[in-house]
């Protein structure tokens, strides 16, 4: 089949905002847009600003009025608790317009925060959706960072009220979350008024008299009295939700998400991009804390009128490393999206995929891959076991949808390895040098996105438009930044090489080292520091590292090193695995006094090497070398 893409992306070159204008229409409207983008408003134009609507509305309510109330909306799948359940869509919507109930009775109205604290089980999402419901802005915090890590978010997004679970499930362990949600609040100089808490049998939490309500029975109460909260209009503009992510220091950045612009993008998507049929069952193979999860597991297969899959579970050991493969068999999954990562720990544990003979994976069409990047032999061994087309495609937490793709609902570009293929409509994507200047084909340079960003995009950082045109438009005026680095080839295919500022991505998951950082240097003996993400052959990256003790400490450097791997988990969280700190006698720097991170990163990966012109003292590379080697490395 030849692909439309050309003439689709040519129809958006042409006309942007009949392009979208056509896009709305997938969407119902309590008032359609008369004006698609207003270039006057916000920090860089707003989408569809005379527009209202409710996004609650889009991904259930409509459904059931359509006819489709008796199909699955969501499917949960449990090899962690042993348990799996369906959802319809008529189920969901009760379930939230009572929650939504619950949340009104507690105060909880349009334009207040409210966050969420939750393990992979259908209550976030109905969480989510009930905040959505009533116009309250839902955070979502994922459930492997620490407590401290949560205090920051409280205390930005300031939260009324707080939806939590007692405790999420790790294979072999329990995570008490409650203990953490506790503490989180204590840190924070912001109080919620209300926790309303999901109980679960692995681990129950204790309860605060006055601020902690129990959820099953505040909706078992609502239910009982037939309370249900109803669609609230909101203007296409307000926020539907913030969702934080790494910056470059400790802070992370509260990425908006609008009500409209939002839906339109992603209702595109389903059907241009994934190729994604309403009754169709999609699943986004990764966790409601991450954008991935918000878009994919949460909000466009449900806009789509498709079937989403809530999976408590990882992709090898729960119980093994056919667990994909049992899932696409037992609900027909017809596209998987997950993180190159996932596919790495399979092939590591099965490397002749001997799990997928015992499973009938013929529903399925397309494996899409995002998050990091897709390393050409990991796309290679998929599409040799799966016999399916995979897709890279590249996008960030800030965009929420893709930014460059393959799309498949308009017809499959050729698949070129290691390259996400081509921009998608919405986005004028440019390699540009330092001054932005565009530079030519093949060649390095930041990519950069052409202003304004196309509907979906964050309009700004929760209340920081300031650290939004800092972070992302000062320095390429007119381009919004990715922090990105890659090249063009001669076909405009992208091909996205890393980052350009000190964000790592370990097994998908967004970290900062320079967050990292300030919790090792909190450490009474340590000195100065330095942390490098280095090549990791499950996760892609993994943290190390580097600490230079004060003087006349006499505690063992070993001794040291694990307190330091134990600060970051308890400051930042598992999710950092953080495992590598090697003390070092000295952090080699430039004349200036800058550390040399990239020729410390080159050595611990074992890549070629030079010592740079400026540097300080060039035998300190030979020290550095020296004690990775004693580590292992
Ligand atoms: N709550 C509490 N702890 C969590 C958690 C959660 N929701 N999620 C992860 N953790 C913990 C893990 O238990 C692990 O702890 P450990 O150091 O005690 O082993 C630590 O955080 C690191 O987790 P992770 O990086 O996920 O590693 P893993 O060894 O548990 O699993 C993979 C490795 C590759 C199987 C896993 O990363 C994976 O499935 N990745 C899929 C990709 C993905 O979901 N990407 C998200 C963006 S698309
Ligand atoms: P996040 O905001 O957590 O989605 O992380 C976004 C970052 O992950 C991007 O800026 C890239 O550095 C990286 N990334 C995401 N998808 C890809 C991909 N397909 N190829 C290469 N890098 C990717």
């Amino acid at each position: 089949m030849s692909s439309r893409y050309r003439e689709v992306y040519g129809q958006w070159q042409a006309n942007p905002e009949a392009f979208w204008a056509e896009a709305a229409k997938a969407i119902d409207w309590v008032k359609p847009p008369k004006k698609i983008f207003d270039a006057d408003a916000g920090v860089y134009g707003r989408w569809f600003p005379d527009a209202t609507c409710n996004t609650c509305w889009n991904a259930v309510d409509r459904h059931v009025k359509k006819g489709r109330g008796a199909q699955t909306a969501i499917i949960y799948d449990s090899p962690v608790t042993n348990s799996k359940r369906k959802i319809s869509y008529e189920q969901l919507q009760l379930e939230v317009a009572s929650l939504a109930a619950v949340l009104q009775d507690r105060g909880v109205g349009k334009g207040d925060r409210v966050i969420v604290y939750m393990p992979m089980i259908p209550e976030a999402v109905v969480g989510m959706l009930a905040c959505a419901r009533i116009g309250a802005i839902h955070s979502v915090v994922f459930g492997g960072f620490a407590a401290k890590e949560l205090a920051t978010r409280i205390d930005d997004a300031k939260p009324k009220a707080v939806l939590a679970a007692s405790c999420g499930i790790e294979p072999g362990r329990v995570v008490a979350y409650k203990p953490l949600l506790d503490q989180a609040i204590e840190l924070s100089a912001s109080k919620p008024t209300s926790v309303i808490m999901l109980q679960r049998p692995q681990g129950e939490a204790t309860m605060i008299e006055g601020r902690d309500h129990d959820w099953a029975k505040l909706v078992a109460d609502a239910k009982a009295k037939g309370k249900r909260a109803d669609c609230v209009e909101m203007a296409a503009t307000d926020p539907l939700y913030v969702l934080y992510t790494s910056g470059t220091t400790g802070v992370p950045k509260g990425v908006v998400r609008d009500n409209g612009g939002h839906m339109v993008a992603l209702a595109w998507s389903m059907k241009a991009l994934y190729g994604i049929d309403p009754g169709e069952t999609f699943w986004a193979a990764s966790d409601v804390g991450w954008v991935v999860g918000h878009s994919y597991i949460v909000y466009a297969p449900l806009l789509a009128g498709a079937t989403t899959i809530v999976y408590e579970g990882k992709p090898i050991g729960t119980p093994d490393a056919g667990a994909f493969w049992r899932m696409i068999e037992e609900y027909k999954i017809s596209a998987l999206f997950t993180a190159p990562t996932a596919f790495r720990a399979i092939k590591k544990e099965d490397p002749n995929a001997e799990f997928l003979k015992k499973y009938a994976t013929k529903s399925l069409r397309t494996l899409f891959l995002a998050g990091e990047r897709a390393d050409p032999d990991t796309v290679a061994w998929a599409e040799k076991i799966l016999g399916v087309p995979v897709i890279d495609h590249w996008w960030q937490t800030e965009t929420g949808w893709c930014i460059v793709g393959n799309p498949i609902g308009l017809g499959m570009l050729p698949v070129k390895h290691g390259s996400p293929t081509v921009p998608m409509p919405g986005y004028d994507v440019q390699i540009v040098d330092e001054a932005a200047k565009p530079v030519a084909a093949n060649q390095m340079g930041s990519i950069v996105v052409k202003l304004p960003l196309p509907p979906g995009c964050l309009p700004t950082l929760w209340n920081q438009d300031d650290r939004m045109k800092e972070s992302y438009l000062a320095d390429f005026p007119g381009y919004y930044k990715t922090a990105d680095a890659g090249f063009k080839d001669d076909d405009g295919y992208l091909y996205i090489m890393g980052r350009t500022d000190d964000i790592i991505n370990v097994a998908g998951h967004r970290l900062s080292t320079g967050g990292m950082e300030e919790v090792l240097a909190s450490h009474p003996d340590v000195a100065e520091c330095a942390v490098i993400g280095i090549k990791d052959s499950l996760k892609g990256e993994a943290p190390c590292g580097f600490v230079v003790l004060k003087a006349g400490v006499t505690k063992s450097p070993m001794e040291i090193e694990k307190e330091i791997v134990k600060l970051v988990r308890d400051k930042i969280g598992p999710v950092a695995a953080f495992k590598i700190a090697v003390t070092v006698g000295r952090l080699p720097k430039t004349r200036s006094g800058k550390i040399l991170r990239g020729t410390m990163k080159k050595i611990a990966d074992h890549d070629p090497w030079t010592t740079p012109a400026t540097i300080d003292d060039p035998l300190i590379l030979e020290e550095i070398e020296a004690a990775l080697k004693q580590h292992g490395i």
